[in-house]
């Protein structure tokens, strides 16, 4: 079964109580519900992680080049300064895409550039925890191809 990773970076374990007026209430455990039942019915097999730590995603996507089929990752605050994440998903061979739940290009100045998102297949951002299911859709034909 093809297996993907996926990651979720910096106060994403905060969701449901962190502005929820950006975020909504959903928490990151009923996102990671919503994806294992996508991920079943596409027939893939996930691994999520969470770490509030910048090298420990670059680690992980170290990792990926060895198993798994592709990388489904939110940078989170990352995403806007990350030479070391952008780096390393150059560097690997496994497609990913950025996915965030807000509309990065609808915020704030700094957030509407991400580092990140040119080393990826594709982004998907401002549709909450569809960017998700989205992204795995994408991933899923990707890895497919
Ligand atoms: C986010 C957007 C980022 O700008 C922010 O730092 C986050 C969440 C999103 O999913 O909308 O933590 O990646």
């Amino acid at each position: 079964m093809k297996k993907i990773l996926v990651i979720h970076g910096p106060n994403l374990n905060l969701l449901g109580q962190r502005e929820t007026d950006v975020y909504g209430k959903i928490t990151l455990d009923e996102i990671n519900k919503a994806l294992s039942a996508e991920a079943e019915k596409l027939d893939l097999a996930l691994e999520i992680v969470q770490t509030n730590h910048e090298g420990e995603i670059v680690e992980q996507i170290h990792k990926a080049q060895k198993g798994y089929c592709g990388i489904l990752i939110n940078p989170a605050a990352y995403t806007h300064t990350s030479v070391a994440i952008r780096d390393a998903l150059m560097a690997c061979p496994v497609p990913a895409v950025e996915v965030h739940l807000s509309n990065i290009y609808k915020r704030e100045e700094f957030r509407r550039h991400s580092l990140t998102a040119p080393a990826c297949a594709g982004q998907i951002s401002g549709f909450g925890r569809e960017s998700y299911l989205l992204g795995l859709h994408a991933l899923g034909g990707l890895s497919a191809g």
